[in-house]
């Protein structure tokens, strides 16, 4: 099987690249990245070490994709930030995250390839999310069960309603999502939809707005400081996050068995078992780094914004027997661990 990996160079793109390439030694795996994702550069090396092809090219530019025919197309690319479109132009995000989408669909129409797409708990609305009964514990948030269908404590499901905004973000994917619905009726696509909450793990280039994770490990490890916004500024908002090799085990099980996954579209989510708050997870920080760094507090909550995340994926369980395996702790020391050996590489990204 030929495999190409769009946004491969990226963090989710480059850890599933090298998983396929772990399982299938000697398939052909290219990735295609314009590297517009700072630290993505640092990827490269160590994609062409494993023996995966490197493309630069542009999902923007149907012409830039490589010529060579492929059999499966692992849609990664993207804006990733759920700010992104909100200061200045929305343009490159909607270039990338739909006009790319519709890009990559015409990639797989022509050479008769199936997508596995990379879709996000962010097409969810924010007001249905916001609005929903939450109590407060000593160091989280925690969702109240009232009976609303597809959100309870356990997290949302995929039966959550629809209507809503959702940020640009969440609109783009969304969107990318029912073209991809469009693509599967009009031409018999096969595609397969995963909609992640938050991936953490080593090769995440964290930042403020994406990337939580990465970024709490490396404040910690650099000694810089940090800020928990919104909420009143105390830290207690929540997510689940899912290890990003349990994400890659996930999608090798789809690889394998790529027609029998053929026309899923769910939730793929570390869920409640595996979810912190900020508070929770600077506390791991300090026990993993040895670390204790000075964190402010920014009471007024940012746009788009979201108390608590947790994905439901009861659907998924009972469609699979995969599982994350990785626990916060678990996330938190293998991110540490790429820290330390990339000490160098990764201080420059400041
Ligand atoms: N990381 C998460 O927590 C998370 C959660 C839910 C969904 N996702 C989805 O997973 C996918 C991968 O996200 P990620 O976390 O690896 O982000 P990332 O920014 O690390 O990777 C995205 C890659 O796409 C590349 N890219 C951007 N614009 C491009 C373009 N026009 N043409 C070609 N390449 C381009 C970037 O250079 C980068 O290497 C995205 O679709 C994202 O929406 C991520």
């Amino acid at each position: 099987m030929k495999i190409l990996i769009t946004g491969g160079a990226g963090f989710v793109g480059s850890n599933i690249a090298l998983g396929l390439r772990s399982a299938f030694p000697v398939a052909p795996i290219t990735v295609m990245d314009n590297l517009y994702r700072s630290g993505s550069e640092l990827n490269v090396t160590r994609l062409q070490a494993a023996g995966i092809r490197f493309h630069n090219g542009d999902v923007r530019h149907p012409d830039s994709f490589p010529e060579e025919p492929f059999d499966l197309m692992i849609e990664c690319s993207a804006e990733p930030s759920v700010l992104a479109g909100r200061e200045g132009s929305p343009d490159y995000l909607f270039q990338t995250n739909l006009v790319g989408a519709y890009h990559c669909l015409e990639a797989c129409r022509k050479h008769g390839a199936g997508m596995i797409f990379l879709s996000t708990s962010r097409v969810y609305p924010v007001a249905r999310l916001e609005a929903h009964p939450w109590r407060e514990e000593d160091t989280r948030f925690v969702w109240r069960d009232d009976g609303t269908v597809g959100l309870s404590s356990r997290g949302v499901s995929e039966d959550l309603a629809l209507d809503g905004a959702r940020s640009l973000y969440g609109y783009t994917k969304l969107s990318a999502e029912q073209l991809i619905e469009e693509y599967r009726d009009t031409f018999g696509l096969k595609v397969v939809v995963n909609r992640c909450g938050v991936i953490a793990g080593p090769w995440q280039f964290g930042k403020v707005d994406q990337g939580v994770v990465a970024l709490w490990v490396m404040a910690h490890h650099y000694k810089r400081s940090l800020q928990y916004i919104g909420y009143g500024g105390t830290g207690k908002q929540v997510r689940d996050c899912l290890h990003v090799h349990d994400l890659a085990d996930l999608i090798l099980e789809q690889v394998r068995d790529f027609d029998a996954w053929d026309g899923w579209l769910g939730n793929v989510a570390g869920g409640l078992e595996c979810s912190a708050s900020l508070q929770e997870l600077t506390a791991v920080c300090q026990q993993v780094t040895g670390n204790i760094i000075p964190i402010g507090s920014v009471p007024e909550t940012r746009p788009s914004d979201l108390r608590l995340f947790i994905g439901d994926c009861s659907k998924l369980f009972q469609r699979s027997t995969w599982r994350p395996t990785r626990s916060i702790q678990d996330i938190v020391s293998d991110t540490h661990t790429w820290v330390c050996d990339n000490e160098h590489a990764l201080e420059k990204l400041k």
